[in-house]
């Protein structure tokens, strides 16, 4: 049996001196292909949890508010500000504790539900929990996989439904300002005739203030760059009512800390996001969509980083696994029967010209790694209709549970070279559970994810998905990796982000919450554990 790396103290600490240590080296990775599915596995979460609680960050336990206090909030907030706007409805609060698709699913919901129409209203709401020490929880679109909208110290949830108006549209300027419920497709949709769209394009029902929420991508990201790029300025309100703005207009600032950036990705930790000004690009002369076949997902994956390499501008680029194939099959939304191996799918645009060029060099590259013949979407329709396959994978999925399954999605993110070591050895893994399971992802940025179809309720199989799930997140750290390259911290993730940066980062990041949200009100539990 072959010995497996246990995460140590030490090794927690050589990662936060940015000293790597690279496990896996490319013979390695050979040698452990052939050997996994067989013994146990030492993880060393509790040492790295254990480590923490030795922070240097002062902070005590917050108090939250009793139930009576809870009653005196929820009665001054409907005086002040309409009986409506604060839901107790059984349902509501169910919708707002809990998702189909996230990894995980607490027992705890939300006490109320509050649906403010500004920011002034945020604000209020805000000022009033802050006052009885309410943890308040932000919810836009409820996509999200990890950065969970879950209340784990119930509170109250804040869906900014009514807030999903467009703006101001600055088409000469090429920006937009929205409010935190608008769709991105419907967003892209409103602003088409000004010639202008919109790239980000994680979960087709996601929302803008979700989205600064996750930092989230899509398959445009590897073209296009993440969230984070796309954002100019934020309005935000604290965990004590005050409203700031991030900064002004200009494309670029050099003013002071970017407090923009600190929000994004923050995961409703640090504020609600109540407004949000984009930036928006010029809608590409022309578009194409193509799909390749290959004999493995490690020939896949070895194409992708040579395409890259060679600085191929593609669009995007997604890879499926056989199974992921197998999915679209049989959900049949395509109106074709695909052939079930490795394939990737990809995006070219920009002129006529250059997408002819860009198709010819990724052919080129694609059968030296032994491909398939290129097809192309022979016309809009099916582009699109290739497109949302590959976007509603996870949907897909879903829709083939069986009685008492979920489906556990979960992403991480390597430097490029190491993307056909870690899929091939995930994918193994993967299939020796014997569950369905697939990878996917957006290979161009070298982030992928892993769905795994399992029964919750049987512990057994519970344990050792979780276990295959932690292994691939360890095996990123080793490759220099990340933790989540799009889908965020959550609960799930608190101990590989401590494995990831270190406990000193990790304490940079506890002073800066501590700092903006000193009673641990705002989402508390997520991306940062509250204080004992
Ligand atoms: C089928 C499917 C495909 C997906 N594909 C991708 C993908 O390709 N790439 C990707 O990155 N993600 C993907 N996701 C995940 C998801 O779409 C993204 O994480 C998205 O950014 C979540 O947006 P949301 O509006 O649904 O956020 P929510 O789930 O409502 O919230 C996300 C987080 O942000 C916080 N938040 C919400 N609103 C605010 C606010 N106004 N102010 C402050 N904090 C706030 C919440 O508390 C929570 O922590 C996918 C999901 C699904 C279901
Ligand atoms: C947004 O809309 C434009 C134009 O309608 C379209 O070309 C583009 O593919 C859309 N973008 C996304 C991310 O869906
Ligand atoms: C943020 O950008 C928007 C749109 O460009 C602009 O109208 C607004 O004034 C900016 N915010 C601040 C504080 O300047
Ligand atoms: C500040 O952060 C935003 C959002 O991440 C980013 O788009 C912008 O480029 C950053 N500005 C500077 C000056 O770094």
């Amino acid at each position: 049996m072959p010995v497996q790396p246990a995460i140590s103290k030490r090794q927690i600490q050589q990662s936060s001196t940015s000293r790597t240590v690279s496990f896996w080296t490319p013979g390695r990775v050979l040698l452990f292909s052939a050997f996994v599915g067989s013994g146990a596995y030492l993880y060393g979460v509790n040492d790295a949890s254990r480590y923490l609680s030795k922070s240097w960050v002062r902070s005590t336990a917050p108090q939250y508010a009793s139930k009576s206090k809870l009653e005196l909030a929820m009665r001054e907030l409907r005086s002040e500000l309409g009986e409506d706007t604060i839901s107790t409805d059984d349902e509501d609060l169910h919708r707002h504790g809990f998702s189909e698709w996230s990894s995980i699913n607490i027992d705890q919901l939300p006490v109320a539900v509050a649906y403010p129409q500004s920011t002034e209203e945020v604000s209020r709401i805000a000022a009033v929990c802050h006052k009885y020490r309410i943890p308040m929880i932000p919810y836009s679109g409820g996509s999200s996989l990890e950065a969970n909208f879950s209340a784990p110290f119930g509170g109250m949830s804040v869906d900014f439904a009514h807030m999903d108006q467009i703006l101001t549209l600055h088409e000469d300027d090429m920006d937009v300002v929205v409010q935190p419920s608008v769709p991105w497709m419907s967003l892209n949709e409103s602003i088409k005739s000004s010639g202008l769209f919109f790239p980000v394009d994680p979960g087709p029902s996601a929302r803008i203030g979700g989205m600064v929420g996750t930092s989230c991508s899509g398959t445009n990201a590897v073209r296009y760059g993440t969230m984070k790029d796309w954002v100019i300025n934020l309005t935000v309100v604290l965990a004590d009512g005050r409203v700031i703005k991030t900064r002004r207009r200009p494309r670029k600032s050099a003013a002071g800390y970017n407090l923009t950036n600190l929000f994004i990705g923050s995961e409703g930790t640090l504020g609600f996001v109540t407004e949000i000004t984009l930036k928006l690009a010029v809608i590409p002369q022309e578009t194409s969509v193509a799909v390749v076949t290959f004999p493995s997902i490690r020939e896949a994956a070895a194409a992708a980083s040579r395409i890259m390499r060679a600085g191929v501008p593609v669009a995007a680029m997604e890879i499926m696994d056989e199974v992921q194939m197998s999915v679209i099959n049989k959900c049949g939304s395509t109106g074709k029967v695909w052939k079930e191996v490795p394939t990737m799918f990809f995006k070219f645009s920009g002129t006529k010209a250059g997408v002819r060029e860009n198709v010819k060099l990724v052919r080129d590259i694609s059968r030296q790694h032994r491909s398939g013949d290129m097809e192309f979407a022979a016309s809009g329709a099916e582009a699109t209709a290739l497109w949302s396959a590959r976007k509603e994978a996870l949907w897909s999925m879903l829709s083939l549970r069986k009685e008492g399954q979920e489906v556990w999605s979960t992403d991480v993110a390597v430097p490029l070279s190491r993307l056909p070591d870690i899929i091939e050895i995930s994918k193994k893994e993967m299939d020796d559970l014997g569950l369905f399971a697939s990878v996917l992802g957006h290979i161009g940025d070298g982030n992928f994810h892993e769905s795994i179809l399992y029964n919750s309720k049987d512990p057994k199989e519970r344990a050792s998905v979780e276990q295959c799930i932690h292994r691939m997140v360890d095996r990123a750290l080793e490759m220099d990796g990340t933790c989540t390259g799009e889908h965020g911290i959550g609960l799930g993730k608190k101990d590989s982000l401590v494995k990831e940066l270190g406990l000193e980062t990790i304490d940079v990041m506890r002073s800066v919450k501590q700092a903006l949200d000193p009673y641990w009100l705002m989402n508390p539990g997520k991306i940062l554990d509250v204080p004992e």
